[in-house]
């Protein structure tokens, strides 16, 4: 009787202990999954950065994360990823700030055309208190922005020869998800069509649409160029993301876990920043020796013509965005770019 309560008690202490020790080795072996998805190539500012940011998190939580990084709209595209982000199918992605305009109207103030002379005056922007704010408003739907991601300046590109808006008159050009380039393509007398990036190749290729607008490194790592004739610098916007994650997700995280991942993306953001404006004049150059197509600069008086333009836009757009928004992303890049126009007071 002794002999069969001992070792039944032996056998209840080994069940506990192998119980506890075996369950506090696999919570230990059992990292956190995080799954971030974009829709660019591998190699482009975004494409590398999202690979840095595994690297750092991975080396800064040992066994604690997993980053599982899934580029080229191989997870979810255009359509699907900030759905996907809300229901946790995905933790992480980093859309294009055009692509944000069903969450907030406020960051519509990214698209204003030449509204940045260039990445550092949007980069000054983000960076403002305003700025910042922006990566918070679309808390009440679920998202949070950690950071925003520079990629560059966008251009136009044409399956025709142009110079100005009027040579583009009545042609067709994919645009991003983004009303404000909806009026812009119209202010331009052109017609936009919205379309998932990972559509775009193919569009141009068949003649479903007969231009883009994007940055060097875009174009060139999804071979734009092979199906378009003319590029010509219009600079007349920036194409730049905003990192956003779930919200739940991440407040429901160890708060270790999260000071490592916030970290890991601040550095991943600055290697990010870093990068792409070298791997935007590294495609531009490809491009032109690729002899496909042809990379045109504007004239002074040119460009003054695809400026004059687009007031239409600022007068459409100044009420949902706010005037004093407005004006603070403009200060980074005096002398003052293109204002609202007023419309015409009644007598
Ligand atoms: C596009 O849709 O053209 C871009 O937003 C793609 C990207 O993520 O750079």
């Amino acid at each position: 009787m002794f002999k069969k309560i001992t070792n039944l008690l032996t056998a209840i202490s080994f069940f506990a202990v192998t119980t506890l020790f075996g369950f506090s080795a696999s919570a230990q072996q059992t990292p956190i999954v995080i799954k971030l998805s974009h829709v660019v190539a591998e190699n482009t500012p975004k494409g590398l950065a999202s690979l840095k940011f595994k690297e750092l998190a991975e080396k800064k939580l040992p066994g604690k994360v997993q980053v599982q990084v899934f580029p080229n709209s191989q997870l979810f595209g255009d359509a699907k990823e900030l759905e996907a982000l809300l229901l946790n199918d995905v933790q992480i992605i980093n859309p294009s700030l055009s692509k944000f305009d069903r969450y907030t109207k406020k960051i519509q103030v990214f698209d204003l055309p030449f509204l940045f002379k260039d990445s550092k005056a949007a980069n000054a922007f983000q960076n403002s208190a305003e700025g910042k704010a922006l990566l918070k408003s679309m808390e009440d739907k679920g998202l949070i922005g950690l950071e925003y991601w520079a990629n560059g300046m966008r251009h136009f590109s044409t399956n025709k020869d142009f110079r100005v808006p009027a040579d583009i008159k009545g042609l067709k050009f994919r645009i991003q998800a983004s009303d404000v380039y909806e009026s812009l393509m119209k202010a331009f007398g052109a017609n936009g069509q919205k379309m998932a990036f990972a559509e775009v190749y193919q569009a141009l290729q068949t003649g479903v649409v007969d231009g883009q607008e994007n940055t060097f490194s875009n174009m060139y790592s999804q071979k734009f160029h092979e199906v378009q004739k003319t590029i010509v610098e219009t600079n007349h916007g920036i194409l730049d993301y905003m990192v956003v994650v779930n919200a739940k997700w991440w407040n429901g995280l160890p708060a270790d876990v999260r000071k490592g991942l916030a970290e890991a993306m601040k550095e991943a953001t600055i290697y990010n920043n870093k990068i792409s404006q070298e791997k935007n004049d590294e495609a531009k150059k490809a491009i032109m020796d690729s002899g496909k197509a042809k990379v045109v600069k504007l004239t002074d008086a040119q460009l003054a013509e695809w400026k004059k333009a687009v007031a239409p836009v600022y007068a459409q757009f100044e009420k949902d965005i706010g005037a004093d928004l407005i004006k603070a992303a403009q200060k980074y890049s005096q002398p003052a770019q293109p204002k609202a126009e007023k419309p015409a007071t009644k007598k």
